[in-house]
């Protein structure tokens, strides 16, 4: 059966999974790369970078994946919608290799690039955008991508099979949280929790019903 994923989704002490503001210059924000420094010093990230227990998370990301999900604001920073040749952050080869899903409420026509990765723009609730996704993903599963807002909502819709969230011991104080609206969502999942070296928290949910 095809699940849906989330991977090294990365989020402060205080829950935040972005800082603010997201800008084209600091995608962000004032949190610049510390949510993410424990997973650019993996072997995943970078081929000189260290194995280990952070590694062997980081990597689960792209297994058995057919199709991701993210929204409007992981694609671009505020505004990308009125340049009408922006195509993501990532240049000509995107890391995502699959059919790739942006929500949007500005949708414009899907762009192919290199690498296998085609970006098409949806206005969806998040039921219809799974279904569409998992039918372009052949059979495998389907990574929801971020950022915050977009995972709450599939979260908040019980779309959620399986979470990666990975604490990192910073306290952001603001921007985007994840966790907001979401009281008793423990209740859904079976959850594992490995501590690395590195100081950062591996927090594994798994629905119980599944
Ligand atoms: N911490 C991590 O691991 C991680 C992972 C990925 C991304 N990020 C970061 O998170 C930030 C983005 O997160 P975010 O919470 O601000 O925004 P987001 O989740 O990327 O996107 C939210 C936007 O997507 C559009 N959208 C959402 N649901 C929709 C629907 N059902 N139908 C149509 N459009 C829909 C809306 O944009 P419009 O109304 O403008 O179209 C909405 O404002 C970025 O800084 C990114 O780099 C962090």
């Amino acid at each position: 059966m095809s699940l849906t994923r989330i991977h090294n989704f990365s989020i402060s002490l205080d829950g935040f999974a972005t800082g603010e503001p997201q800008t084209l210059e600091s995608p962000f924000g004032h949190a610049g790369q510390r949510l993410h420094q424990w997973m650019i010093a993996t072997r995943f990230w970078d081929e000189d970078g260290a194995t280990g227990v952070d590694d062997a998370f980081a990597k689960r990301h792209s297994q058995g994946i057919g199709a991701e999900i993210m929204g409007a604001n992981k694609f671009g920073p505020p505004g990308w919608q009125d340049d009408p040749v922006w195509k993501g952050w990532w240049g000509p080869n995107p890391p995502f290799h699959t059919p790739t899903f942006v929500l949007t409420h500005r949708p414009r026509p899907s762009i192919e690039m290199e690498g296998g990765t085609t970006f098409h723009f949806l206005e969806a609730t998040p039921a219809a955008a799974l279904e569409t996704a998992r039918a372009a993903a052949d059979g495998l599963d389907v990574r929801i991508g971020g950022g915050a807002t977009v995972v709450r909502e599939f979260l908040a819709a019980g779309l959620v099979d399986h979470m990666h969230v990975v604490q990192v011991p910073i306290l952001l104080g603001r921007g985007v949280r994840l966790w907001d609206g979401l009281e008793g969502l423990e209740a859904d999942y079976n959850i594992e929790v490995v501590s690395s070296p590195s100081g950062v928290t591996h927090l594994t949910f798994m629905r119980s019903d599944r």
